[in-house]
């Protein structure tokens, strides 16, 4: 039997235990030596998704690139989806799961939320006691809406208040016609109401956008709707806030869609 002999590092002969294998490593890794120095991480700190094609890749997106948020503006279930008579929802039979009801309305969960909120903040500046005048509206709910409008009103007009259906930010979950009960929950006089001031300053702290601004008309397709407000999360109405846009299609640089 061979005497074991014991290695004993000293400070010596530590440098060659780390130094040649690191050696080896970097001979036949190169680029992953390259990583860890750019970086300060092993490569087997980042995912296999995230590994970078360059260091010049690396050094912009750890650094140099802005956060911008990026939004799902085409799924019909994006909270941030933009529908116009340009933009149907896909499919158009759509149909959002998980709603709750309020009154007599349903609303997508994360509207609602937002939604009792909002409410609380207008009873607390005492400028009335909000409802829903109407909120999701299935495809065949929007049909008869919309077909009662042209009817009543004819065919460009009807169309400049409801959408065909398919076309309907209703169809969602996210939108929400309000008033208030001392207006018997009516929208037609919500406009003129000290709520409806207050809530064109400030729905965007609970998330919420006036969709259809006064003046808008060239670009959303619709007359000006103070009643209708579409949920779209803080973050992205905050931001529309911040930057003086009052429209998603403007916000998201998307063609105007004054017509079908
Ligand atoms: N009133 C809005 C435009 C709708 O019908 O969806
Ligand atoms: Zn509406």
């Amino acid at each position: 039997m061979r005497d074991q002999q014991e290695f004993k590092p000293t400070p010596k002969n530590w440098k060659l235990v780390l130094g040649i294998p690191m050696l080896l490593a970097a001979l036949v890794f190169p680029a992953a030596a390259s990583w860890a120095v750019t970086t300060g991480t092993s490569p087997a700190e980042v995912s296999s998704g995230d590994v970078p094609r360059s260091t010049s890749e690396v050094e912009r997106t750890t650094t140099d690139v802005p956060r911008i948020p990026l939004y799902d503006i085409d799924s019909a279930k994006s909270l941030q989806v933009v529908v116009n008579k340009k933009r149907p929802l896909n499919p158009v039979e759509y149909f959002p799961r998980g709603k709750v009801q309020i009154g007599y309305s349903w609303l997508a969960k994360p509207a609602a939320d937002a939604y009792v909120l909002l409410k609380a903040a207008v009873s607390k500046a005492k400028l009335g006691t909000l409802c829903i005048n109407s909120g999701y509206r299935s495809f065949g709910s929007q049909t008869l809406i919309h077909d009662a409008k042209v009817a009543l009103l004819g065919k460009t007009a009807g169309e400049k208040l409801a959408a065909r259906p398919g076309y309907s930010e209703h169809q969602t979950g996210l939108a929400m016609d309000i008033s208030t009960t001392q207006l018997g929950c009516r929208i037609g006089a919500f406009g003129a109401s000290r709520a409806s001031v207050w809530i064109a300053a400030n729905a965007w702290q609970y998330g919420f956008v006036v969709r259809y601004p006064n003046g808008k008309t060239p670009i959303t397709g619709y007359v000006w709707e103070p009643w209708h407000l579409r949920f779209v999360g803080l973050e992205l109405a905050a931001d529309m806030k911040a930057k003086k846009i009052a429209t998603l299609e403007e916000y998201f640089a998307l063609p105007a869609a004054p017509k079908y």
